[in-house]
């Protein structure tokens, strides 16, 4: 339901929660019209050559499309649909949430009853940071970054600052939101949150000299792409003391192995790339994702369509 009629198609169908393993991707996209993938899906060169000319339209059912390898998809003429908006609620509910469970340091108090830990009230005993008369900053000021932003302001944040590739007054007013440059968002926030987009440019973005400079009671969140930090200098921040703590919704590789050192920081929090993870959303973002497909295999404008 709720899917465009009067087309048909023939349908291949990876019939599982499980990534599609490589080959038999390569397999079903051979001589295909469309493909509908995941984040987890790599669209390379490699593949659209197995693909072949008849590839028309790729649809991912994800709002990051940096798994596509968009200078050979446009090369090729072939559209790209995907899921902007409909998860920018729930990614901005998880940020949120991701914020505030690193600052106030719940993973480790949750861990202080089970253990015994808890025995007695403490005047200095499992203190964090408040957002109240913070500064925080947002690297992206994008969709999702706004809608952080705006679930921020009633905790009483002083000051918000942004970065970006370009000042975006219009979307900054309603935070009063100040444009600055990468070091100095760095220096002055209290919470940084990545919520850009992965692009050659904010590769590694987040590294050793822009820990460095940030605040030694700072905190740190990123629901962005693990490829923004450098996981190496991040964890030589945290375990030294330069920075207070961090939050990953997304780290690389995905799954993070169990024995990587991150995992051993009690001021690492740590999620499973579970942003848009609500029922409604998921099922919002397939839908929107089968309809941009065949909107693009009928040559019709897409629901939500990449500009390439
Ligand atoms: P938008 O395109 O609306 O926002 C992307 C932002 O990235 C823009 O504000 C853009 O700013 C900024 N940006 C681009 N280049 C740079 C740069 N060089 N330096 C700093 N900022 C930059 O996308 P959304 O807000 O919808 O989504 C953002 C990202 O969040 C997605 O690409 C995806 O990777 C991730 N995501 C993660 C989820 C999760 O489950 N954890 C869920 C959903 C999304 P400007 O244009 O001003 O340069
Ligand atoms: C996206 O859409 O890019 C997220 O990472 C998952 O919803």
């Amino acid at each position: 339901s709720g899917l465009s009629s009067g087309f048909s198609c023939e349908v291949e169908h990876w019939d599982s929660d499980e990534p599609i393993p490589d080959k038999e991707l390569e397999r079903g996209v051979a001589g295909a019209h469309g493909l509908l993938c995941l984040l987890t899906d790599h669209v390379d060169k490699r593949l659209l050559d197995t693909a072949g000319a008849n590839l028309k339209v790729i649809s991912t059912m994800s709002v990051g499309v940096d798994h596509l390898a968009l200078d050979e998809i446009k090369k090729r003429g072939i559209r790209v649909g995907y899921t902007p908006d409909v998860l920018t609620d729930a990614t901005a509910e998880l940020a949120i949430s991701l914020l505030l469970t690193t600052c106030r340091r719940l993973p480790e108090a949750m861990e202080e009853v089970r253990s015994g830990g808890w025995t007695s009230w403490k005047p200095l005993w499992m203190c964090g940071y408040g957002l109240s008369q913070s500064t925080v900053g947002i690297i992206g000021l994008g969709r999702i970054g706004q809608a952080i932003a705006r679930r921020l302001k009633p905790f009483g944040v002083q000051k918000f600052l942004y970065t970006g590739r370009q000042p975006r007054p219009q979307e900054a007013e309603e935070f009063q939101a100040e444009f600055v440059s990468t070091p100095k968002l760095a220096a002055e926030s209290d919470f940084i949150i990545v919520a850009c987009s992965l692009t050659p440019a904010t590769k590694g973005l987040c590294n050793k000299d822009f820990f460095r400079q940030m605040k030694k009671t700072a905190v740190f969140v990123n629901i962005s792409r693990g490829d923004i930090v450098n996981q190496d200098d991040l964890y030589q921040a945290l375990a030294g003391g330069q920075i207070a703590a961090a939050g990953l919704d997304v780290t690389t590789p995905e799954p993070l192995p169990t024995s990587h050192p991150l995992l051993t920081l009690k001021n690492c929090v740590i999620l499973p790339h579970i942003g848009s993870a609500t029922y409604g959303t998921r099922n919002t973002m397939s839908l929107l994702a089968a309809n941009n497909l065949l909107a693009g295999l009928r040559g019709e404008p897409m629901p939500s369509e990449l500009k390439l």
